[in-house]
């Protein structure tokens, strides 16, 4: 026993000693250190001016105000209005968490209290105001609260530091600031005589030497937060911009969203194609397929870059989309599609002979179907063998069995007319490649919206036929 209480005074004295030898030896080096300039003395101001309301440093007057009054109900991102406050102003504030169980004694008593006074102007018959209900209902629902651990308890001190190039223009900031805060319901007060204490506060030293604490729950505390705009990053997004209000990234992913769908709008010249760009090129490297339709001959370059498939689509190129294509590599999921294909296709054909009426459309409805038929499809059982598809002369010919002419001789323009080249073969166009790229720049105005129509078709037949994930991963680009 007395072996053990030796070695631990032993190691109790050696260490005490050696301590203090250390602090011996701080001592000198720091005596040292002060005949040398440091970056602090080189920083430092020479000397500063303290009266009752404010400081001058360097002919700049700074006076510190806290916040001492804050309203019953604040909305989000109140303190904003201080930020783009447009003047010289510090802003620094503290924030600390209270323990529940030190905070809920105070709060019980606090009830009492305006419990009891509440009582008492009931005895007297006087009106009881919002100054005895507003305190009693919060002080009841935060006790409530914690009790459950839905909220803690902070206290919180905001202090305002403004700084201005003489004491009239303090003045002057002083009063605006007071009223633009009091527009809100928030009372500030100048920490009189302890402007230094103040100063202190504001340095980002986390010093709260102005102690000027107000009781806060969470969701207020919350509130005092200055920046609404809340971050934007999502895992296996694509960097999209810089958030400008508090230049965090936004990192999102479309395909998780509702509807992936979007459309540039913005002024020519302003980057809308290579906003575009950007983003085709960074959804490659996420593993997207990219399809796009190109009116303006812009994405040559990126497709080569990227060894994308470019098809350029004219009235004679060899790239051709038969418009009987369907996709037939699904099994029994899709059974309709042959039913959806037959109302597309007669909405194409409406396009493509300047619009049809009702009945005309029930005509070409039924000569679809029987187009279709002669070559073995049916709407039941048929879209899992491997045929081939109908050719526009198909129809033609059906129409003209039908003994509608006049069908048939306004759809002669693209059998037989200036437009034959178009839609004469079958599709023979992959689109295995990552990046496809349809140019119709090529294409007069009229065939340019039958082929948009015939494009955004084909590949969307192109993406149902693909029961990966990818099914979802179609980009409009308007
Ligand atoms: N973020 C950017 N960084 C560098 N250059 C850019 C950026 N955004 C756009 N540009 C350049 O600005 C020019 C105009 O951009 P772009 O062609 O994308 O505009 P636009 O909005 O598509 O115009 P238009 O309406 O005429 O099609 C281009 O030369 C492009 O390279
Ligand atoms: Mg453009």
């Amino acid at each position: 026993m007395a072996q053990l209480f030796n070695s631990i005074h032993q190691k109790l004295f050696v260490q005490a000693k050696s301590k203090q030898s250390s602090r011996v030896k701080k001592q000198e080096s720091l005596s040292y250190a002060y005949g040398s300039q440091d970056t602090m003395d080189l920083l430092s101001y020479a000397g500063l001016e303290e009266s009752e309301t404010y400081v001058v440093i360097d002919d700049t007057y700074i006076r510190t105000l806290f916040i001492s009054g804050f309203p019953y109900i604040a909305s989000t991102g109140w303190l904003n209005m201080l930020i783009n406050f447009n003047h010289n102003i510090d802003i620094s504030y503290h924030l600390e968490q209270v323990d529940a169980a030190l905070a809920l004694p105070k709060l019980t008593r606090k009830i009492t209290e305006l419990e009891s006074t509440k009582r008492a102007m009931q005895r007297r018959g006087a009106i009881i105001g919002s100054e005895i209900t507003d305190p009693l209902e919060s002080a009841v629902a935060l006790k409530n609260k914690i009790q459950r651990g839905q909220e803690k308890l902070f206290q919180i001190s905001i202090y305002i530091a403004l700084s201005a190039p003489s004491l009239s223009e303090l003045h002057k900031m002083t009063t605006l600031l007071e009223t633009v805060l009091a527009a809100r319901l928030f009372y500030t007060k100048i920490a009189t005589f302890q402007q230094l204490e103040g100063l202190q506060s504001v340095l980002p030293r986390a010093e709260n030497l102005l102690a000027q604490k107000r009781n806060l729950d969470s969701s207020s505390a919350a509130l005092t937060f200055p920046f609404v705009s809340s971050e934007l990053v999502q895992d296996g997004g694509i960097l999209y911009g810089v958030n400008r209000s508090n230049n965090s990234l936004v990192i999102l992913d479309r395909f998780s969203l509702h509807n992936a769908n979007s459309i540039v709008f913005a002024q020519s010249g302003s980057g809308k194609s290579y906003t575009a760009k950007v983003e085709i090129l960074r959804q490659l490297m996420q593993g997207t397929k990219v399809i796009v339709i190109d009116p303006e001959r812009e994405y040559e370059q990126l497709t080569k870059s990227v060894h994308g498939t470019y098809i350029r689509l004219s009235a004679h190129s060899k790239e051709k989309i038969n418009l009987f294509d369907l996709s037939i590599t699904t099994t029994d999921a899709h059974d309709d599609n042959l039913a959806t294909h037959v109302q597309d296709l007669t909405d194409i054909l409406s396009l493509m002979l300047d619009g049809l009426s009702a009945e005309e459309k029930g005509v070409l409805d039924k000569a679809i179907m029987h187009t279709y038929k002669g070559f073995g499809w049916t709407l039941t059982k048929s879209l899992k063998r491997k045929k081939d598809f109908p050719l526009l002369k198909d129809l033609h010919k059906t129409l003209k069995t039908m003994k509608q002419r006049k069908l048939a001789s306004r759809l002669e323009k693209y059998t037989k007319g200036s437009l034959s080249q178009v839609f004469d073969s079958q599709t023979n166009i992959s689109v295995e490649n990552r990046l496809i790229v349809f140019d119709i720049k090529d294409l007069s105005e009229s065939l340019r919206q039958i082929m948009l129509v015939v494009i955004s078709n084909f590949v969307y037949n192109q993406v149902i036929c693909r029961s990966s994930a990818d099914i979802l991963r179609q980009i409009t680009w308007l």
